[in-house]
């Protein structure tokens, strides 16, 4: 079973989670982070800027969730254009070492297949940060997805593009397809770090972390790796 962490707040959990990666970074300085998009994230990042402070973090690499497919080259809410804003920028990292999975139509056939091999020259993810989203998704794996599943292309839910619709002008500018890390690749990272505020959560949270292990529940899938932290604040803890 997961350990879960309740937090007063957002802060708290960015916090928890900003500490643990600084001690993974001053252990060993070519830490390969698994790096997550979406607001949940955030309070991370901005941890991050001060518990990484004075630190070398010039051989840190990193590995994006996912990406949306098709999305013009350039346009601020590519997941690529997101980890750099908030993430590679404030932090000072080397955006060469960080990867997103290549969201351009040209390619698009190997492009999952070549993010794996770049995974795996890596050594492997240490710390993989998670969000989730309302259907129980993570990454941009929606439910139905195969536990087994590596990184591919796959269809946005509905209610997935719904949810995402505030980041773009309107719903229908909302990409309608991803390349995203497979469970299967999520599951090979060292240590899986499921970070979920606010009650509109709740479900999702208990589902993954008490539900039944269910494609159903993609998220559900942290329950076949032996060592997951859920970090949740009152709201997103209170159906567990
Ligand atoms: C997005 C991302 C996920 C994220 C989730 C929740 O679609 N692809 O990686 O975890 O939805 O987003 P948020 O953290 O903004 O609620």
């Amino acid at each position: 079973m997961a350990e879960v962490i309740i937090v007063n707040d957002k802060a708290a959990g960015g916090e928890i989670v900003a500490r643990e990666i600084a001690r993974l970074v001053r252990s060993n300085p070519e830490t390969v982070l698994g790096l997550a998009t979406g607001s949940t994230p955030l309070p991370v990042y901005e941890a991050l800027t001060k518990h990484l402070d004075g630190i070398d973090v010039s051989q840190v690499r990193g590995f994006a969730l996912d990406e949306y497919v098709g999305i013009a080259a350039g346009h601020p809410e590519s997941y690529r254009a997101v980890i750099t804003r908030e993430v590679v920028e404030p932090l000072g990292l080397d955006a060469a070492r960080i990867h997103t999975p290549d969201g351009s139509t040209d390619g698009i056939e190997h492009a999952g297949e070549d993010y794996e091999r770049a995974i795996e020259a890596s050594g492997g993810v240490d710390l993989q940060i998670l969000g989730i989203g309302t259907d129980g998704h993570i990454g941009f794996n929606e439910p139905g997805s195969s536990f087994a599943s590596a990184t591919r292309v796959k269809t946005l839910t509905a209610q997935t593009r719904e949810d995402n619709a505030r980041f773009f002008a309107s719903v229908d500018e909302v990409p309608r397809h991803c390349i995203t890390q497979g469970l299967g690749t999520i599951l090979r990272a060292k240590h899986l770090v499921l970070l979920a505020f606010g009650g509109g959560k709740a479900k999702a949270v208990a589902a993954a972390v008490e539900g039944a292990l269910t494609a159903s529940v993609p998220g559900s899938a942290i329950q076949l790796h032996p060592h997951v932290t859920v970090v949740v604040d009152e709201a997103a803890a209170s159906e567990l």
